[in-house]
């Protein structure tokens, strides 16, 4: 089967070339290319061709697999042509006794603050792929009219796992991510994030109007056929909680209503064709609410593993590297590595040096990995800039150290 190589190519926001002409002139100059990275950023001064430099911010190459790099020719190229949204997020509040409660977020995709966050969650086993695979399902199959009597689905995506490993942020990346794919459907995503923690922390009585109000704008841009609604739900159990508590009696009776018409609201959403419902949750065990209960998509998302737990390390190091805190030096694929039966050269230590403290770190959070870097330099390193081997060993401290307060 001949792989797709999708070209995810970020038109400059002040240019007004046509996509068609951005598309043929980025295509010719990848043919020229023997070989492109994957999964990373390419700026388009990289480039020599002149539109691609003018016209373009950068591009980003994948295929459906974790490989680093590929060969252009033998595959088949599949272009997307976007422009970054630069506003933010506008917040939606809702008035309590100490002041200004944000219950939900809606921001314009794709967007600026989401740019490259795909790239830089990492997971083993194809996650992120097979969530790409199946929502792109989803949308084909609302193209085609699929009767969802015939064949289920309900546009309902369930993120769960342990905190700080990232759901929220593939919540958001995902939303991102198919709205470029899906560019020739859509001419924009939109992402509305509710926040059903804060919505129904307390304070019941204005929440009722407030929900009423959050679905008549979620609807009015749903009426719009070109726009791509997400509708992302962080930390849903905490809406099962809410309704046991009415049930219990430890919350007015009244509440009660407000909790089951968020999730009637919900369920009525999922029959327009043009939404996505994103949730997430922290609890394991089965969540009681009917429109989780049918998700399409149950993706448990763990602890990484000592692979992942390496690239976000080397992406760290990379990063300390641009900004001139860490001397320049290569840190290598694990891949290469591997292909080099893991010998210890001068080439390839500073990099086993980096698969031992990977192996070291496993049981971390993602959150928590992303920290120590931080940790190291402010614990460990009394200078302001050092190499990478001196680096290495402060991480190492600062993994120690979070190592014993998290065990312990
Ligand atoms: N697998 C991962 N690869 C790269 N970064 C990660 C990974 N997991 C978590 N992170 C980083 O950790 C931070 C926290 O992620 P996020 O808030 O999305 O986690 P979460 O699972 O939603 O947590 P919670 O359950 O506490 O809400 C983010 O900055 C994210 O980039
Ligand atoms: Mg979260």
């Amino acid at each position: 089967m001949v792989e797709i190589l999708h070209v995810e190519i970020c038109q400059k926001i002040d240019s007004t070339l046509l996509q068609q002409d951005i598309k043929d002139a980025v295509k010719a100059e990848l043919c020229l290319l023997e070989e492109v990275i994957l999964n990373s950023l390419l700026l388009g001064t990289f480039f020599s061709n002149e539109i691609v430099k003018t016209h373009v911010e950068s591009i980003l190459c994948s295929l459906n697999n974790e490989k680093s790099r590929t060969k252009v020719k033998g595959t088949n190229i599949q272009l997307y042509v976007y422009r970054l949204v630069q506003e933010e997020a506008a917040i939606e509040t809702m008035q309590d006794d100490n002041g200004e409660l944000p219950v939900a977020a809606n921001c314009i995709l794709p967007s600026k603050e989401f740019h490259g966050l795909w790239e830089n969650l990492y997971y083993d086993s194809g996650v992120k792929e097979n969530l790409l695979d199946f929502v792109e399902t989803i949308a084909v199959f609302s193209d085609r009219l699929v009767d969802p009597n015939v064949i289920n689905c309900n546009r309902v995506v369930l993120l769960h796992g342990p905190p700080g490993t990232g759901k929220t942020s593939l919540c958001k990346a995902l939303a991102q991510k198919i709205t470029i794919r899906l560019g020739d459907r859509y001419s924009h995503g939109e992402l509305v994030e509710i926040n059903s923690h804060s919505l129904f922390s307390k304070w019941f009585s204005e929440s009722g109007k407030l929900v009423m109000k959050l679905f008549s704008e979620i609807k009015i841009l749903l009426q719009n056929p070109k726009a791509l609604v997400c509708v992302l739900i962080d930390e849903v159990e905490s809406l099962a909680h809410a309704r046991k508590a009415c049930i219990n009696g430890t919350e007015p009776s009244d509440s009660i209503r407000v909790v089951n018409a968020l999730l009637t609201q919900l369920d009525q959403l999922k029959r327009y064709p043009n939404v996505l419902i994103l949730t997430t949750s922290n609890v394991t065990e089965a969540i009681d609410l009917a429109f989780v209960d049918r998700a399409d998509i149950k993706q448990f998302i763990g602890f990484p593993t000592d692979l992942a737990i390496y690239k976000i390390y080397a992406s760290c190091l990379k990063e300390l590297m641009r900004t001139g805190i860490v001397d320049q030096d290569t840190i290598h694929d694990m891949s290469y590595l591997k292909m080099l039966g893991y010998e210890e050269t001068s080439e390839t230590k500073h990099s086993l040096m980096l698969c031992e403290l990977s192996r070291q770190s496993v049981g971390l959070s993602g959150r928590v990995l992303r920290k120590i870097p931080f940790l190291a330099h402010a614990l460990y390193l009394h200078t302001r800039t050092t190499t990478v081997p001196r680096f290495l060993r402060a991480m190492h401290l600062a993994i120690e150290k979070q190592k014993e307060e998290e065990f312990n």
